[in-house]
């Protein structure tokens, strides 16, 4: 049972891995705050290979990983204050009429990410989960999907 959460754990941290960054943003400001999403994005791909067995483990780069998405993490909030738009953004309107619940999840991923535990494969498989259901928690409330 106990490994049965951990494979749906980790699919779920895979599926909400978003495929491309956006091409064509003009907006300065929107696009740093994507480039602070594809930070995190490269964190969790790194970690999700692992994870998955498509790499092979090592604790050094895992924890680089770690600590890159953790400190990506911990700006999303200033990268996301401004109201800004773009044609090509997929952030929701909705994003600057909750601020803060948008930041309460903002800090659910910096914590997630700092919990995570890079020492070994086992541990880096047990505790990636929530980190996965942290992206999607966000996205599903604040990204759209176009
Ligand atoms: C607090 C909310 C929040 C959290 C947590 C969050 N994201 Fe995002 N993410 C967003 C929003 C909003 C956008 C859309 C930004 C835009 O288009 O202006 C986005 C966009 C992205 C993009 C597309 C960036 C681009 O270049 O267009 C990627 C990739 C991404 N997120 C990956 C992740 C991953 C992986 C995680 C978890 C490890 C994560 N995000 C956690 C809110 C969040």
């Amino acid at each position: 049972m106990k490994t049965l959460t951990r494979i749906c754990a980790l699919s779920l941290v895979l599926l909400a891995l978003p495929a491309f960054a956006k091409e064509g943003v003009t907006n300065p400001t929107v696009k740093a705050r994507m480039d602070v999403m594809q930070v995190i994005r490269g964190g969790m791909a790194t970690l999700g290979d692992m994870a998955s067995g498509k790499a092979t483990f090592d604790a050094a780069r895992a924890t680089e990983a770690k600590t890159a998405m953790a400190a990506a993490a911990a700006t999303i909030v200033p990268a996301f204050q401004a109201p800004e738009t773009d044609p090509v953004t997929e952030a929701a309107p909705a994003i600057w009429e909750k601020f803060d619940d948008f930041s309460t999840k903002a800090e659910s991923l910096v914590t997630a990410a700092e919990a995570l535990n890079t020492a070994s494969l086992d541990g880096l498989k047990g505790s990636l989960g929530p980190v996965g259901a942290s992206c999607k928690s966000c996205h599903e409330a604040y990204r759209l999907s176009k």
